[in-house]
């Protein structure tokens, strides 16, 4: 009998196709690699792309601002859509990002979205005035995609995905006015941000006067964009488990809370994936040597090109401490300030890259100037260093007040770079706290705080080097525990898809 060949495993990236047979249209304000301000952003590009491997016939809608126009292959005019509030008129585009071959349709409107700045604000930081007739557009195109008003012949949603605020008016438009079959669904990336309006808007976006009210978008006398999508969604999601639970409270449903609780049972909490070509150690291009979880030591040079690169001491000991994030309440980094300087005078390093409100970023400069070679303070927004920070650093700091799901941690889990997070919505979801018994267990893989203060994240950072000055083995132990953990879209790729199988 000839003896069995035995194969090596067959990497298989996404579980097999499965038979879903509905259109599925992904909304959102921004998409990875095309535009980003943060996580949406990631999510939005990566998300479609899992569930297209899957076999789901998706196609993503996003405003077309220049960068987004100029970076898609393959782009054409696919139609013409009329009926639209203030402009009247905007083409529609078809193209793909590549390398994902994923579809994109991009509302083409000079007016609107070809101007200088990001997709929220201008180059000064200055929110665009006409925000709400930016994003009432982008909502009722992709309701008009829906209905019996869609210039596509070929191709109507039977879903309709939508994200966070900006597309909040989609499942109104849906409801009240356009004559659809098509069933809605809002992913809530973050309750702080609701897009709330004058009431005068309610006019002039075509919304009607009848349902300016408490069961319908009128929030505080406000148009609410939120609100509107909460309330006429037929599903609603959240980026994480705890995330669904925490919304339903005071404290993080922002005023929204009573009416989450009305839909309290439905709302799923799915919790993000990353994506694994652009966030893996073992390929990133933006690094100069790349390592895995048994093959560590490439993360050395990676620290010390880091440091070099930085302006940072040379020291292959010191602990080097590694934020990248938007500097606001949320991200609750001035708990770091109070006891920074504690730790750089025990031997830390600081390296930070960010940015947001004056007072955050003069305070971490301020520490800069007064501790060179100890700290850097990089303000602004920047791709490669945000890889090479969470690739050199040894730790990731991440105390965040509230986190919806939080893509960093994850990131810092599968660079060998812990995260030191605060214990809240993805953070309490992915991050497993280090103690003799997670020890010994292998799934620690980070270090959680134990209450929201300077204290508490001090005692955590304390208890994180502890472990990272005295016990390389430990270390190296929760380094690997994160690193060989699965954290691409692979399982919540598949619980978006249950999701769209039960509105069916
Ligand atoms: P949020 O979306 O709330 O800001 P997430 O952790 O979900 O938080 O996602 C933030 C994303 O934005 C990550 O991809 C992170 O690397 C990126 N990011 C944040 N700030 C910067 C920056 N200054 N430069 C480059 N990337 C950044
Ligand atoms: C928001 C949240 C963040 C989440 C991201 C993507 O920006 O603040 O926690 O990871 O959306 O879902």
């Amino acid at each position: 009998m000839t003896p069995l060949k035995v194969l090596a495993p067959i990497k298989v990236k996404y579980a097999e196709k499965v038979m879903f047979t509905k259109k599925v249209l992904f909304v959102s304000s921004e998409v990875f690699p095309l535009i980003k301000t943060g996580g949406l952003a990631d999510v939005s590009g990566s998300l479609p792309s899992a569930l297209q491997n899957l076999g789901v016939d998706i196609r993503i809608l996003i405003p077309g601002y220049p960068t987004v126009l100029n970076q898609l292959s393959d782009l054409q005019s696919i139609g013409m859509l009329n009926n639209l509030p203030v402009i009247e008129h905007a083409e529609l585009m078809l193209g793909t990002i590549k390398d994902t071959q994923v579809k994109v349709m991009a509302i083409k409107s000079a007016s609107l979205y070809e101007r200088d700045g990001g997709p929220y604000s201008d180059v000064h930081g200055e929110e665009w005035p006409d925000n709400a007739l930016r994003f009432g557009v982008l909502s009722k195109v992709a309701a008009i995609l829906s209905g019996a008003q869609t210039p596509l012949q070929d191709w109507q949603p039977d879903i309709v995905h939508c994200n966070d605020w900006q597309t909040g008016l989609t499942p109104a438009y849906m409801k009240l006015q356009e004559n659809t079959e098509a069933k809605a669904i809002i992913s809530l990336h973050n309750m702080a941000f609701q897009g709330c309006f004058p009431s005068e808007w309610v006019a002039t976006l075509g919304l009607p006067a009848s349902s300016f009210i408490m069961e319908g978008f009128e929030y505080h006398g406000q148009l609410s964009f939120l609100k509107a999508g909460i309330y006429y969604a037929d599903a609603i999601s959240t980026v994480s488990p705890s995330y669904a639970k925490e919304i339903q409270t005071a404290e993080f449903g922002f005023g929204l809370e009573g009416l989450l609780k009305t839909r309290g049972s439905e709302i799923k909490g799915i919790l993000n994936g990353i994506e694994t070509d652009e966030w893996n150690p073992e390929i990133d291009t933006h690094l100069i040597k790349t390592f895995s979880a048994s093959k560590i030591a490439g993360k050395k040079q990676v620290k010390s090109a880091l440091q070099k690169k930085l302006g940072l001491n040379n020291d292959a000991n010191a602990p080097l401490l590694g934020v990248v994030s938007r500097l606001t309440h949320q991200k609750g980094l001035d708990l770091l300030l109070p006891n920074m300087q504690y730790l750089l005078d025990a031997g830390c390093q600081l390296a930070l890259l960010g940015s947001g409100e004056n007072v955050l970023e003069s305070a971490f400069l301020t520490i800069a100037d007064q501790n060179p070679g100890r700290v850097s303070v990089t303000i602004g927004y920047n791709e490669p260093l945000s890889h090479q920070v969470m690739a050199g650093c040894d730790m990731f700091i991440m105390p965040s007040r509230f986190e919806p799901c939080g893509l960093n941690q994850l990131y810092g889990l599968a660079y060998g770079t812990p995260p030191i997070v605060n214990a809240t919505g993805g953070l309490a979801d992915s991050v497993i706290d280090t103690n003799r018994i997670t020890i010994k267990d292998k799934t620690a893989n980070g270090f959680v705080m134990a209450e929201v203060s300077a204290e508490a994240l001090l005692a955590c950072i304390l208890r994180a080097l502890e472990v990272f000055n005295d016990e390389t083995k430990i270390w190296r132990q929760i380094q690997k525990n994160g690193m060989s953990q699965n954290l691409s879209w692979d399982k919540s790729a598949l619980e978006y898809l249950a999701l769209y199988q039960s509105l069916s």
